[in-house]
């Protein structure tokens, strides 16, 4: 495996392999990447990891200076997955100092959800997916449902360029006990770690009462708020809304995305739910 730190490096290297699936990450990698890496290699003749924590995506006060940076472990873990190349650029070389401003965007779908509480977000996401696309040339890219709409905001993106890559929708991978994994659950406590399963709790009840043939959103989103109150777990948002437009939904006639927000203690977990009748 060739871990490779400039963009002539990687299109040297790029050159040399067949079809190529990418995997974008910003490192800490655990199971749920792991899983993009499995089905990155059976989309195409080799895998390829992007470690790379993009400056461009985080606001103000959010945590790019404590982002976990375990790079050792990281390209560890990318070798025994079998991928074929890492691409693990420094900041300056994805941003050269004094390079004029960049904007892309596509409001419609980056107006609410997370876009609404992280301004800015997907501007830096779609800047360096974009970047990534160009430097990498995948042929596949492969993108978790637990960021739900951050793969919808790179579906639509990569429909409005026309970029010649075919995006995966990979499910989420959870904790034994439901926790979606992600590289900021290393920051709970174990006592916030307990509190932080009433997500995935409220969205199962919610999954379940719409079994049942509960089709008002009010009332799922009611009692997901109620499990997240009782563990005292700082909601920014509980969404029921159209998984290809975003827009909220009131009654679930189709396949109805359940999304969910909120900070336990000091960290920020995001979790959903597609559910339909
Ligand atoms: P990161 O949070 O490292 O996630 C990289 C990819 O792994 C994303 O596609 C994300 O949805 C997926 N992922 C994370 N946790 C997952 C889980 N539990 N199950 C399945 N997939 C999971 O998302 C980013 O990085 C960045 O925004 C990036 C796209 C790399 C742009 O900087």
């Amino acid at each position: 495996m060739k871990c490779l730190g400039t963009i002539s490096e990687c299109r040297t290297e790029r050159a040399s392999l067949g079809r190529v699936a990418l995997v974008a990450t910003m490192g800490a990698l655990h199971e749920g990447h792991i899983s993009l890496m499995q089905i990155a290699r059976e989309h195409a003749d080799h895998g390829v990891v992007s470690i790379f924590v993009n400056p461009t995506q985080f606001g103000p006060t959010e945590d790019l200076s404590r982002y976990p940076r375990p790079i050792d472990e990281d390209l560890e873990i990318c070798r025994a997955a079998g991928m074929a190349m890492v691409f693990n650029p420094s900041a300056g070389e994805m941003y050269p100092a004094r390079a004029p401003q960049l904007l892309l965007d596509m409001p419609d779908l980056t107006g609410a959800l997370e876009g609404r509480h992280r301004p800015g977000h997907f501007k830096g996401v779609c800047q360096v997916v974009t970047k990534l696309f160009n430097i990498i040339r995948p042929d596949a890219a492969c993108f978790g449902q637990k960021d739900y709409q951050q793969l919808r905001v790179i579906q639509a993106m990569t429909e409005a360029l026309d970029f010649d890559i075919r995006i995966i929708p990979c499910p989420t991978v959870r904790e034994p006990d439901g926790l979606a994994m992600s590289s900021r659950n290393r920051y709970l406590s174990p006592e916030e770690r307990r509190r932080a399963l009433a997500i995935n709790r409220g969205l199962s009840e919610a999954e379940a009462q719409v079994r049942q043939g509960v089709r008002q959103t009010n009332r799922l989103t009611a009692g997901i708020q109620r499990e997240l109150l009782a563990e005292h777990i700082n909601m920014d948002y509980v969404a029921a809304v159209d998984p290809l437009t975003l827009r909220p939904v009131e009654l679930i006639t189709g396949p109805t995305l359940l999304a969910v927000a909120g900070r336990v203690g000091a960290t920020r977990l995001i979790d959903n739910r597609v559910v339909g009748p």
